[in-house]
């Protein structure tokens, strides 16, 4: 007896064209590589949290990589991705630089690679497909307008330290810039310190220690590029013996929960918000980018300022 083909006894059924038609353009899974820098934050966790949900609610299938705060485990992860021929990559970039040779293989490998949380400096920028994301430098203006707005009737220097983010990374190198590019506008104001406590609560009650150390009572602002930097560095100043968001006005960036919760026992000021819910902006540019199909270079996130007086009444609605 002659055997028939599966699709050959498909044929006439009108399953026929659902055999021929990729799993990924009727709404099935698709297997997605995830890069992810680490577990360094709050906020990376709920990142972490939202890309998973989201994978799961939509039915794909996700590979996710821990890189422990390391490029070289990224860049691993993103070879190992190749060779197992997912269909597309989502990477979450540690630094902007160093990542031609290895999205250049993907693009070979016809793998779209989607950005998202932090950015890349690439010579040849169609290695990326869409960057899927927050606006750092307008964070880092958000936190500069709110010091000169809250300290427009003092008068006499307002010494500034800062606690920065990733070095090389562009969260870091953004909210620098937005931050300076507004606070220049008035000579009153001057970083006095800055250091990189690498977006960590550990870091960040450790740096700040030596800041207290170096400058003590000369310290009247503390920005810091994320909000567990923030948190380590008010437990360095309550250990210090003086107030935080009194003695020394406390600004960070993110917006989560742990912000919160310190701007609510009245010991941080304002937290600049950066969302991490990224999850289903990605699913979406992921099925159109295996698809073939145009997406924007930027999908920016819609964002807010929320100083301590309305956290009270914002804590119940946060998602993160
Ligand atoms: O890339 C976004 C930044 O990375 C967040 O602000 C920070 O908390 C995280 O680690």
């Amino acid at each position: 007896m002659k055997r028939r083909s599966f699709a050959a006894m498909l044929a006439g059924t009108g399953l026929a064209c659902m055999w021929a038609t990729p799993a990924w353009s009727q709404g099935k899974k698709l297997v997605i590589g995830f890069a992810q820098t680490g577990a360094e934050s709050e906020w990376r966790t709920a990142n972490t949290d939202s890309v998973k949900s989201a994978a799961a609610a939509a039915g794909h299938e996700l590979k996710f990589s821990d890189a422990q705060q390391k490029q070289e485990n990224q860049i691993k992860a993103i070879r190992s991705f190749i060779a197992q021929k997912v269909d597309v990559i989502i990477l979450a970039p540690l630094v902007t630089t160093g990542w031609d040779t290895v999205l250049k293989e993907a693009k070979a490998a016809k793998i779209p690679v989607i950005l998202e949380s932090r950015n890349v400096v690439v010579k040849d920028p169609t290695t990326w497909t869409t960057f899927v994301g927050s606006d750092f430098v307008e964070e880092g203006r958000r936190a500069g307008k709110w010091l000169l707005e809250h300290t427009k009737n003092t008068t006499g220097d307002v010494n500034i330290v800062e606690l920065q983010g990733t070095v090389g990374s562009d969260p870091a190198i953004d909210r620098k810039k937005g931050f300076d590019e507004v606070i220049k506008a008035n000579p009153r104001y001057k970083v006095i310190r800055s250091q990189t406590a690498d977006f960590t609560r550990a870091k960040g009650k450790e740096v700040m220690e030596a800041f207290l150390k170096a400058e003590g009572k000369k310290i009247n602002v503390l920005y810091a590029h994320n909000d567990d930097m923030a948190i380590g560095a008010i437990q360095a100043i309550e250990e210090a013996g003086l107030k935080p968001a009194k003695d020394i006005l406390v600004i960070g960036v993110d917006a989560v929960k742990g912000a919160f919760e310190a701007m609510i026992a009245g010991k941080m000021n304002v937290s600049v918000e950066c969302s991490p819910l990224l999850g289903p902006q990605l699913m979406e540019a992921a099925v159109k980018a295996k698809a073939g199909e145009p997406l924007p270079r930027w999908i920016k996130s819609i964002e807010g300022v929320f100083p301590a007086e309305v956290a009270a009444k914002e804590f119940p609605n946060r998602k993160y």
